[in-house]
Parts: C-alpha cells; sequence; structure tokens
C-alpha cells in the first residue's frame, strides 16, 4: 500500500478542475491522470468509525461512511493533502431523519410513515431531511428502502414501506424527489439509494439474507416494479442486497445488474454493493476462491463502489496482476463515482459542515414531524373507548414501552447500535413518550399516573463463545425477561385504581434489525403476562403497540377497548398518541401490511395467488388479523354506488370511475379510498387483487362526496409465463373501499380489449 501525499496538481492548468468544461470531459482528464490504485481506491467505500487517515491517504478511498461530525472535517482536510485532491463522497444511513446527528429530527420508521398513505407527506420529510443532512457535510443517504415485506419475522419489516409494490412505489418515487431536491446543484440536495436490489427481502423463514428463492418471473411480477419506477425517475444510486438467487449472489448477478437495471431500465446511475458484499463471496457464501477473484467479479459485474471490503484494494490489484481483469476495466466504475462528485460540485465545493445552517436547521422539522406521526397511528380496534370522554379521570400508564424514549424512535436513530458517538442517542428533551404525552395533553382535571409493569429482554453472553472463529466478535444471545410479581402487582393496583389504563408495549432494538429476525411475533418477555394481569383487572385499557413490525397479541388482548399500532412513532410519538387518546386528532392511519393472527401463518401479504385449497388451516383461518389497508377512524364511512363510466377499454384508454362516500358518524374523517384491480382470467396464475391507484379525501360528519377515480387501462398489467409484463384482453373487476379485506370492497366490471 502506498501512501500519497505530495505535491498537489496547480487548479487553472488543469482541465478537470476547470469548472466551466462539460463533466465528461473533466471526468476524461482525471481518470486520465490516476494510477490504478487510485482508480482502485476511488471505487472504494470503507467503515470511517475506526478512523479516516489511512482510508484517505493509504487507500484512497472515493467515499466513507458512518463518519462522526469531527471525522468530516478531517476527512476533507486528508483529501486536500492527497495527489489529486479528489473529494469524498460522504454517505449515511438518514433513514428516517437524520438518524445519527445528535438532536436532528427523527421521524416515524420508514414502515410507519407508510402508513399515513402520504406521498405528499413522504416526499415533505425526505425534503426536511435532505436540508438536515446536507447542513452537516454529508452527500449521500441509503435511503429509502424499497424491499417488499413479505415474511413478517424477518428484522428488517420496520424499514420497507410495507408489502404492496404500488403503495412502495408511490412512497419511494416521493422520497427520492424529496431527498435529491432540485437536482445536485441544489446545495440542499443528497443522493437517494434505492436499496436492496433486488429480492433481498424474500427470506426463508425470515432469516436475514438467506437465499431469495424467486424467479425471474416473480422478481418482474412484484419485487422490480418500485424500483425501475425510482430508476426511471432519476434516482442518483443503487444499493444491492445481500442474498444470493439461484446460486447466484446479487452483487454478481449480470441479468439483473446489467440486462435489467441499466439496460432495460437505461440506469445511468451509481451502483453500490451493501456492506462487504465482495468479502462475503470468500468467506460467507464461498463462492470466490479469494479476494482477488471476488474483486474481478464484482467489477465485471457492473459495481461501481464496493462498500466496506477493505480486502477489495489488495484483491482487485491482485486481480490486475493475474490478468483476471485489466486497469481499464475499472474506467466505467470510477467515471461514475467521479460524475457524481462533478455534478455535485464537489471539485469546487466540499460541501462541508456549515455550522450557521446547522444551528438553524438541526431539529427544526419538529411541526412536520409531527403532522406525519399524527397521520402514521393506525386504530387497529375500538369498542367506543376512544376517544376518551373528557370529563376529568384517573389514567394510568403502564407497560415497558411507556417511557423509553430511545426505543421509540426505532431501529437506524441515535443509540441503535450503527454509529458509535451518540451512546445515549438523541436528546431526551426533544422526544415525547406516551407517558408525556398524556401529562402534556390530557384535559384539566385528568390524573396521570404511571407504572412500567414489566421487562422485554436482557443480553446474555452467547454460551458458544465470546468471539467467532474468525475472530469477530460474536453478538450477545436475547433472554426474555420473566415475569416480576412487584412491578405486575404495581401495575395491577395502579389498573385497579385507574379509570382507564393505557397499556404501551412492543419491540426493542435488540429484537429488530439487520441480522435480528425473530422466530416469533409474539410479545418478547414479561408483556404478555402484563396484559393478562391489566386485563383481569376489569378496568378498561387501550393498548398502544410500540412495535417495529406487525406483532401477535395474546388472547388476553380480546378484552382491549382500543388497540392503536405506532411502529416506532419518532420523537414526537407521544403527544400524537395522546392526541389521538383524546381525540384532538382523528385516526387516518392505514396498514401498510398485514398483521398475522399466528406466527405459523407467515406469509399473510394480501396480494398471494390464486389457486390455494380453501382458506383456512385445519386448526386456524388463513386470515390476517388485520389486513393490508385495514385503519379505523372515529366516525363510520360508508362506500355507495360505484360506477364505471368506461366499462369497456382499450390498453392505451383511461378507465373512470367514481364512488360515492358518505360520513354516517358525527366525528370528521381523513378517508383513504383504495382502489384494486382484479384480473378475472389470467394466462399464468395472479393474485386476486392489487392495489392500483388511491385517493384520500376529508368528510365532515353527515357528509357525503362523490370521489372521481381515473386509472389507466395500461396498469392493469400481468407477468406472463414468459416473464413479459403485458395488458391481457378481457373482463376486470374494479374493486373499491377501505381495505384489501374482500368484504369491504364494491365491485364492478369493465373490459379491455
Ligand atoms: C448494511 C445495510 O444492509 C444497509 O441497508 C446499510 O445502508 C449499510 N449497511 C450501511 O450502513
Amino acid at each position: 500500500m502506498t501512501s500519497v501525499e505530495s505535491t498537489s496538481v496547480q487548479p487553472t492548468t488543469i482541465a478537470y478542475l476547470d469548472p466551466s468544461l462539460p463533466v465528461a470531459e473533466r471526468v476524461a482528464d482525471l481518470l486520465a491522470r490516476m494510477t490504478r490504485e487510485e482508480k482502485v481506491g476511488q471505487m472504494m467505500q470503507l467503515d470511517a468509525r475506526d478512523g479516516v487517515e489511512e482510508l484517505v491517504l493509504g487507500r484512497h478511498v472515493g467515499s466513507i461512511l458512518h463518519t462522526s461530525p469531527q471525522r468530516v472535517l478531517q476527512a476533507h482536510d486528508l483529501t486536500d493533502r492527497t495527489r489529486l485532491r479528489i473529494p469524498l463522497l460522504i454517505g449515511e444511513d438518514c433513514i428516517h431523519g437524520h438518524s445519527f446527528f445528535e438532536g436532528a429530527t427523527i421521524y416515524p420508521t420508514q414502515l410507519g410513515m407508510a402508513a399515513t398513505w402520504s406521498p405528499d407527506l413522504v416526499e415533505k420529510m425526505a425534503r426536511a431531511t435532505a436540508v438536515e443532512v446536507s447542513a452537516t457535510g454529508i452527500h449521500w443517504t441509503f435511503s429509502p428502502v424499497l424491499c417488499i415485506a413479505r415474511d413478517l419475522r424477518w428484522g428488517r419489516v420496520n424499514e420497507t414501506f410495507g408489502e404492496d409494490p404500488h403503495l412502495i412505489g408511490e412512497l419511494a418515487t416521493a422520497a427520492v424527489r424529496g431527498y435529491q431536491g432540485d437536482g445536485l446543484t441544489d446545495p440542499t440536495a443528497i443522493l437517494a439509494t434505492a436499496k436492496h436490489f433486488a429480492g433481498y427481502s424474500e427470506t426463508q423463514g425470515g432469516r436475514d439474507a438467506s437465499e431469495a428463492d424467486i424467479s425471474r418471473r416473480k422478481l418482474r411480477s412484484w419485487f422490480l416494479p418500485p424500483f425501475e419506477r425510482v430508476a426511471r425517475a432519476g434516482c442518483r444510486t443503487f444499493m444491492l442486497g445481500y442474498q444470493t438467487t439461484d446460486g447466484v449472489p446479487i452483487t454478481v448477478n449480470d441479468w439483473l445488474l446489467t440486462d435489467v437495471l441499466r439496460g432495460e431500465w437505461g440506469y445511468t446511475g451509481t451502483l453500490i454493493t451493501d456492506w462487504d458484499n465482495v468479502g462475503r463471496m470468500v468467506w460467507e457464501q464461498k463462492v470466490q476462491p479469494d479476494y482477488a477473484h471476488a474483486a474481478a467479479a464484482a467489477v465485471k459485474a457492473g459495481n461501481d463502489m464496493v462498500m466496506t471490503t477493505p480486502g477489495f484494494y489488495q484483491g482487485a490489484l491482485d486481480a490486475i496482476d493475474a490478468g483476471l481483469i485489466v486497469e481499464s476495466d475499472l474506467d466505467a466504475a470510477v467515471s461514475r463515482i467521479l460524475t457524481l462528485k462533478f455534478e455535485l460540485g464537489l471539485f469546487e465545493d466540499r460541501r462541508r459542515p456549515d455550522p450557521a445552517r446547522i444551528a438553524a436547521v438541526i431539529g427544526s422539522h419538529q411541526d412536520l414531524n409531527l403532522e406525519i406521526t399524527r397521520r402514521s397511528l393506525v386504530l387497529l380496534e375500538n369498542d367506543g373507548l376512544l376517544p376518551l370522554d373528557p370529563a376529568p379521570k384517573k389514567v394510568v400508564v403502564i407497560g415497558p414501552l411507556a417511557d423509553d424514549a430511545q426505543e421509540q424512535l426505532g431501529d437506524w436513530a441515535g443509540n441503535s447500535g450503527q454509529a458509535g458517538w451518540l451512546p445515549d442517542g438523541h436528546p431526551r428533551a426533544m422526544i415525547t413518550t406516551v407517558l408525556d404525552g398524556l401529562r402534556d395533553h390530557s384535559p384539566a382535571g385528568w390524573e396521570v399516573t404511571y407504572a412500567r409493569g414489566a421487562d422485554i429482554v436482557t443480553l446474555e453472553q452467547d454460551p458458544e463463545g465470546t468471539h467467532f472463529p474468525d475472530g469477530q466478535p460474536r453478538p450477545p444471545v436475547q433472554v426474555p425477561c420473566a415475569p416480576d410479581p412487584a412491578l405486575l402487582t404495581e401495575a395491577v393496583d395502579a389498573a385497579t385504581a385507574a379509570d382507564v389504563a393505557v397499556v404501551v408495549v412492543g419491540d426493542v432494538i435488540p429484537l429488530v434489525g439487520e441480522g435480528r429476525s425473530t422466530a416469533t411475533l409474539n410479545l418478547f418477555g414479561a408483556q404478555n403476562a402484563l396484559i393478562d394481569a391489566v386485563a383481569a383487572t376489569g378496568t378498561p385499557y387501550v393498548i398502544v403497540l410500540q412495535a417495529s413490525k406487525p406483532l401477535v397479541l395474546p388472547e388476553s388482548a380480546a378484552s382491549a377497548s382500543a388497540i392503536i399500532w405506532a411502529a416506532n412513532p419518532g420523537m414526537t410519538g407521544g403527544q400524537a398518541i395522546a392526541e389521538l387518546l383524546h381525540g384532538t386528532i382523528e385516526p387516518a392511519g392505514r396498514l401498510p401490511i398485514s398483521f398475522a393472527r399466528h406466527v405459523g401463518q407467515q406469509p399473510t401479504y394480501y396480494n398471494q395467488l390464486r389457486g390455494q385449497h380453501g382458506h383456512r388451516y385445519a386448526d386456524l383461518t388463513q386470515d390476517p388479523a388485520y389486513p393490508f389497508g385495514h385503519g379505523l377512524s372515529y366516525t363510520t364511512i360508508e362506500y355507495t354506488d360505484l360506477v364505471i363510466e368506461t366499462p369497456d377499454v382499450t390498453a392505451t384508454d383511461t378507465i373512470t370511475a367514481s364512488v360515492t362516500l358518505t360520513n354516517t358518524g358525527d366525528r370528521p374523517a381523513l378517508e383513504t379510498v383504495q382502489v384494486y384491480v382484479s384480473d378475472l382470467v389470467t394466462s399464468a396464475s395472479w393474485a386476486e387483487r392489487e392495489l392500483k391507484t388511491f385517493r384520500q379525501v376529508h368528510l365532515d360528519p353527515g357528509h357525503q362526496a362523490t370521489v372521481n377515480l381515473e386509472l389507466p387501462a395500461s396498469a392493469c398489467t400481468i407477468v406472463n409465463a414468459a416473464g413479459e409484463r403485458i395488458v391481457e384482453p378481457g373482463t376486470f373487476e374494479l374493486q373499491v373501499g377501505p381495505s384489501s379485506r374482500a368484504n369491504d370492497l364494491l365491485r364492478a366490471p369493465f373490459t379491455i380489449a
């Protein structure tokens, strides 16, 4: 490894430093000046948590990630000492807000935001996040996730927009627009990343990075469409998943990377691997004998940037020496990376952290955050207890998550584990827990008490030892906490003495995230015992499920008066939940993902293929507990008169229809009108219905509205057995209603000629 720290080039005499020249010319000029070591380094993104000096000066890296605010400054200074002074791209997982910047606005998780069914709010979130992120010297966020949530046991369900390709496509496109702003010359723009390309979420048993057993037709049917949308909408970077498919690691899947992404979709952006994908082909998947072969294979497959494979440096150089690749094989990748840097204007302005902007914008979007969180809460059940009657009462807030500020933020935030520089998480004062919310937002005269009631998990040393054979530390083992009689008694006494109890249960970081899938969907630790005990008091109670993903509640929860799913609701969660309980806001969230009754029902997504025998297991229904699209209001909305104005169309026409909505209750509502299409006979097996569009409509009590619906007939496609997405002429059904549940939908036929 050579350290290149020598006399720098003189700006005005050098073409690549001349901003008046076209980007392509500057790229070509710079590329011609680079040594092969500099080219290999340019393709690397390394982890900055252990320091940056060696990465920049020793390995000439093109990019770093997980860089603390101090190291961002240091890293830029170091590039000024390199021979060509090529600026760094600094990437970070700004997943639901600027995750690891102290005091930044942290929104609900992506799954929580998906429950708003609002591309507009997601775009605003992404724009606001970009404003915060760009001020801190970060150029690139690894967001949004376009994986389709399938098996709920998977630890990363919270990072997705849920289970439906259309909803994912709408929300992801909005997120990309928001992050990338008016284009890369906009100083508040950051690069968006569509990840994880493609099929990573098709796990086996929910296990992370298991082989994705998935055909090309299935990819084209469900997994690829959201990615195609953002590719065509100008998302500048794509990140791979971890999985192999049909024996081939995604990192070298020529068909997906070359034929589909760059070929069919014409994607010209940058492709980054996931964490150590190149190394994993050697030490984990064992499909490459050494780093030279792995590096050569990754280069040949069209990867531009290699994330956190330190061995890629020597591996790629060895591959050139061994003739596995030639130096010019690196040029396409290096050019794409340099193009991004030129287009961001980094050669002229590194976009260093700006203290004045930081002071002005970090954490400044809590109003937007609150608006999103309010819209994200899903009322799953309500026997009429909610909204709470305002007459003074005693409410007890119970549960291990009732007042746990950091856990409320969820994965990829503060001290969730990926960044080491925020050991205490985000400032407590910026976060309202449910206990805070009820204390601060209950009507005058209300008394609010609190009992933790239960613990969830303790971490113990893995009995297999402290380290893996390769020297890596073994993560601890999650051990469920047993019910604690003293905590339970305290909770039972408090519930007995109260008029109403709010029980906040769910999951916590050790049970969520990458490599942390769960075998069951049950509440962990002593939480079921807590619900059993509160239920037995007879005091009316509400369950607030603060869970990263759909979980299964114990049987005793059937006696809960109401159940709210809050996902991980972010910093303003407690206020929004208190407002919902008291009815100062209306419930408007709709499930972007189905809830199972039992883990054994997996998978429970709504758009399953036709042809199974019956709809029941011998011992349980196949129906989910709550289907995709479900969510109650504090009023009732009646759907009538679905009329198709264009019952016979061709594939180039637009289907226009209308439906009448009547608010038959005494509260206003924001109703999400969901429009599904059923293709009645298809040449290859297909889903019974698919979401094709949706509209959100405000309805005051007693009011009626005719909602006009429009759908291009070209959207009524299937993927045939040959793998082609086509409209098959024939009879279809438009199905319109408040959820994907068959009984909730009005139906009207139409034909496409
Ligand atoms: C691995 C994760 O799979 C990916 O989503 C993330 O962006 C990278 N690590 C970087 O942290």
